[in-house]
């Protein structure tokens, strides 16, 4: 038997306690905030200490507090977005924004030619590849460098494939001068930190007899004036450059069979930003502003046909410097334009 007025008493009890019930939630998910934003910051905190960051002033680091927490949340939604090839991950470049990444860090230019390579391809007859080729395996490749806030990625491309090129034929890896090829590198249409391209990098080296090394002339991320005395002094010396056959991803295995190549790709995504492992995949378009160097290929165990392509970005940046990248996706140009314009030294 129902009570008499049980419905206002229960009321009357109910509604204090679901305006209590939810002011504490309000409280609650508002303290919940105020800690993800407090560790937000914790982790900027930390972020900078390991990576030794200075601002210039507050201003500057609230700013970059914004972009890095814009960035963190971005790469952490990725990774949960789940059944991805590859992953993102925090990495040096988490304060700048994809914009800032593509002015500073690019500094590819793409020449403007007609469809017909402008030197003969060497590997046009190869008939039989490998099934994979790891150049880093073959003591051709140096350990991954760092080009700093200039846009000189263009120099580190074709540096890339010098030394390869030059360890094959001589059986001497010697780290070379990206440095030189960025100071010195500056009567025709390259232009150091802002940019240029891997077959004038190419044409300097031919032109100047050779290149010296790193070690001589050690790099500084700047547009230093050229030291002539040390530009004299070759360490390593190439015959001439190719070109492979534009938009055409297995005449680029071809040559990469034989050695590391310098290749261009659009590069600034933020997927490309953050790319921590694994295969990569995101179509990025073609809009080519990045210089690296490819110095292998290969099939993972799912069957996945991939690049190992070399970046200059460090070692904390993918793997380990590297990057996997999709190889054979059906149109010709390759992932992120791979096999639009690929080029590489003779020797
Ligand atoms: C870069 O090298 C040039 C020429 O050797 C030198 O003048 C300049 O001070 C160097 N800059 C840095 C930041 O090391
Ligand atoms: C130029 O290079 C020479 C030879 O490597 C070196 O001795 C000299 O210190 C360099 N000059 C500058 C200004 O860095
Ligand atoms: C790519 O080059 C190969 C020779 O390596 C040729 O047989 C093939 O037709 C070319 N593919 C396209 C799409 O041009």
């Amino acid at each position: 038997m129902a009570f008499p007025g049980q419905k206002q008493c229960s009321l009357a009890i109910l509604l204090p306690l679901i305006i209590l019930a939810v002011g504490i939630s309000q409280v609650w998910s508002r303290k919940l905030m105020n800690d993800d934003e407090a560790s937000m910051e914790e982790r900027y905190e930390e972020w900078i200490i390991k990576h030794g960051k200075v601002y210039n002033n507050d201003e500057e680091k609230q700013k970059r507090f914004l972009i890095f927490k814009s960035n963190v949340e971005y790469i952490e939604s990725f990774n949960a977005g789940g059944d991805k090839s590859y992953k993102l991950g925090i990495n040096h470049l988490t304060d700048i924004t994809v914009e800032e990444l593509k002015a500073s860090l690019n500094g590819f230019k793409r020449p403007q030619r007609g469809s017909t390579p402008p030197t003969p391809f060497k590997y046009a007859n190869v008939e039989s590849v490998p099934s994979s080729i790891d150049w880093r395996n073959k003591g051709a490749v140096t350990s991954v460098k760092n080009q700093g806030f200039c846009g000189s990625c263009w120099a580190f491309s074709a540096v890339a494939a010098v030394e390869g090129i030059h360890a094959i034929t001589t059986g001497q890896l010697v780290s070379l001068s990206e440095q030189q090829v960025v100071s010195c590198d500056i009567h025709g249409r390259d232009e150091g930190c802002n940019g240029g391209y891997m077959e004038g990098a190419f044409q300097y080296i031919w032109k100047n007899g050779g290149i010296n090394s790193d070690a001589n002339y050690p790099y500084n991320a700047t547009d230093a004036t050229c030291n002539a005395t040390a530009e004299a002094f070759e360490v390593a010396q190439i015959k001439g450059y190719e070109m492979v056959p534009a938009n055409n991803e297995s005449e680029v295995v071809k040559a990469l069979a034989h050695q590391p190549l310098a290749v261009a790709i659009q590069a600034s995504s933020l997927h490309f930003q953050f790319y921590s492992g694994g295969i990569f995949d995101e179509t990025c378009g073609y809009e080519l502003d990045h210089g690296v160097t490819a110095v292998g290929y290969g099939t993972n165990e799912a069957g996945t046909d991939y690049w190992i392509v070399k970046n200059s970005w460090g070692t904390e940046w993918g793997e380990g410097g590297y990057i996997r990248m999709k190889r054979g996706i059906g149109a010709g140009l390759g992932l992120c334009g791979i096999a639009m314009d690929a080029s590489y030294p003779t020797a």
